[in-house]
């Protein structure tokens, strides 16, 4: 895909995912709630999750019809509210202690640990009901699929995977981790969110769990996830908190085992290209043609060669 046409496919995407967070994440939430929400969820982040979910659902041929479109429209912006409750909580005072992200204020800082801890809880049980509509709602979303999305997000954020591996992070603290246990960590608290973003939009094409496609796409999310997180531990350790958003350098400060302590940058740097590697390759194997899987493919490129 030319570099030109992904920009131009993704802010069609992006469009569309802010515009319905816009709509779906209410201000009208009690007591300052609904603000709160609003501050940690829209207006900043890249959206890579809501992209994975929407390329993934072009690879799969979701957008071929009205309820294949709204379904991925619904998961994109139910991934983007988990994340964004992952990274309230993660930031807060008990777990990472960051007082800035996406360039701002952290939630808590912002309005205190109660309502932090509130707006994460509020956006978990939206990014449900987001996915589970009404059937006058939009184009509707047939029930059996609402299922399987509901199924496939709650398995990624909680104890099997995001919930699980932040658990195991706080744990590690401090601890030189061997690189099959450090995986493990790496897989449950991002790499789960990001191969749920592909399969839901694999599911939004109907693809059934015994399809090659739908196990190469899976294994593509799988590859993809550990290296949005090794590229994460990367760009902690060499870019400066004005690119990031984020406090730059709190990894080697909160002394966390991550890839960069593990193997160095270099080695970190090979393990996310390896992984790029593996992930065009069950592209290639997929079966779903060079041009449904091009927005996945420019993505990929981008995770790995991301600077922030
Ligand atoms: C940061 O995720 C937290 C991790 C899971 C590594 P992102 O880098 O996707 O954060 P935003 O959404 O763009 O702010
Ligand atoms: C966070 O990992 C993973 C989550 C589930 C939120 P990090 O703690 O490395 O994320 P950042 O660097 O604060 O964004
Ligand atoms: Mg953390
Ligand atoms: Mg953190
Ligand atoms: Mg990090």
């Amino acid at each position: 895909m030319h570099p030109d046409a992904f920009k131009g496919w993704s802010a069609q995407a992006l469009t569309r995912v802010e515009s319905a967070l816009g709509e779906w994440v209410p201000a009208s939430a009690p007591a300052g709630l609904g603000e709160a929400m609003r501050y940690g969820v829209l207006d900043g982040g890249k959206r890579l999750r809501a992209l994975l979910v929407l390329a993934a659902a072009e690879a799969a041929g979701a957008c071929a019809t009205p309820e294949g479109r709204e379904a991925a429209l619904r998961a994109a912006c139910a991934v983007e509210l988990i994340h964004a409750y992952s990274l309230v909580h993660d930031d807060m005072p008990c777990m990472d202690n960051d007082v800035l992200r996406r360039g701002k204020p952290t939630v808590h800082v912002k309005y205190g640990e109660a309502q932090a801890m509130l707006a994460g809880d509020a956006m978990q049980a939206l990014a449900f009901e987001v996915l589970t509509p009404d059937a006058g709602e939009g184009a509707g979303v047939p029930p059996a699929l609402q299922a399987r999305l509901s199924r496939l997000l709650a398995r990624a954020s909680g104890q099997s995977g995001m919930a699980g591996g932040q658990a195991i992070d706080l744990a590690s603290v401090g601890q030189a981790l061997n690189e099959a246990t450090l995986r493990d960590m790496h897989q449950r608290k991002t790499g789960a969110l990001l191969r749920a973003s592909v399969q839901m939009g694999a599911a939004c094409g109907g693809l059934q769990a015994d399809s090659a496609a739908w196990q190469a796409l899976s294994d593509y999310g799988h590859a993809m996830g550990l290296a949005f997180q090794i590229v994460d531990d990367v760009l902690d350790a060499t870019q400066g908190s004005e690119v990031l958003g984020k406090t730059a350098g709190k990894d080697a400060d909160a002394n966390k085992p991550t890839y960069v302590s593990l193997l160095g940058l270099q080695g970190a740097r090979d393990e996310a290209m390896g992984l790029l590697q593996q992930a065009l390759s069950a592209l290639s194997r997929s079966g779903l043609g060079v041009d449904a899987t091009a927005p996945l493919r420019a993505l990929a490129e981008r995770i790995v060669q991301r600077d922030h």
